[in-house]
């Protein structure tokens, strides 16, 4: 079976790409690689950054994952400080953010990063679009789930195979995982 190489130090991305890549044939295994978070505007550059610095760092093939979550109300905000936002806010003051919004429209977004030593790195990215709940429901997942409502649910109120079927991280690592069958070496 190809083995997967993911720098992340996130236990539930990690269970998540396991499950994710498991379905496609590929193992995935935990690389201990913490790169730095560069601050750029866009997801692309942050993911493409971690995968060239990891994979030259390790000497192999690196995966990481940059995910963040755009609110189209606060224009995109918090988007690549969506960690940031987490960590200092969280989700009860993002709810308070948007009292009074009628548009809650988000898009959740993944973008997976791949290099090999001394290449260049690819992206792949994944999205679902959604809505902001009016408060917090669920209990499966983690970060930004139980708020971010598709289809009448939280992701916090689907267990990861239903979220995985339809998730941002879902679409981008399937995505990443057709251009590695096509570009195995
Ligand atoms: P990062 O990709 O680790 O920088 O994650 C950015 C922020 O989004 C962190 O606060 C994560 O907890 C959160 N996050 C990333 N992926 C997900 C997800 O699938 N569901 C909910 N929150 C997520």
């Amino acid at each position: 079976m190809h083995k997967i190489y993911f720098a992340t130090g996130n236990p539930n991305k990690l269970r998540e790409a396991k499950n994710i890549l498991g379905e496609v044939g590929y193992e995935v295994e935990q690389l201990d690689c913490e790169y730095p978070e560069l601050q750029a505007d866009d997801l692309e550059t942050i993911s493409a950054y971690g995968a060239r610095w990891c994979a030259d760092r390790l000497d192999r093939d690196v995966m990481v994952d940059d995910s963040g979550i755009f609110i189209e109300t606060l224009n995109g905000f918090p988007g690549p400080y969506s960690r940031y936002v987490e960590d200092h806010l969280g989700n009860r003051k993002v709810l308070k953010l948007m009292e009074g919004e009628t548009n809650r429209r988000a898009v959740f977004s993944t973008v997976v990063g791949f290099c090999r030593p001394g290449g260049e790195p690819r992206t792949f990215t994944g999205e679902v679009v959604g809505t902001i709940s009016f408060e917090e429901r669920g209990t499966h997942g983690f970060g930004y789930d139980p708020i971010f409502l598709y289809e009448g649910r939280t992701f916090g109120e689907l267990d990861d195979f239903k979220k995985n079927r339809i998730s941002h991280r879902g679409n981008a690592m399937r995505k990443f995982a057709q251009w590695l069958e096509l570009d195995p070496r």
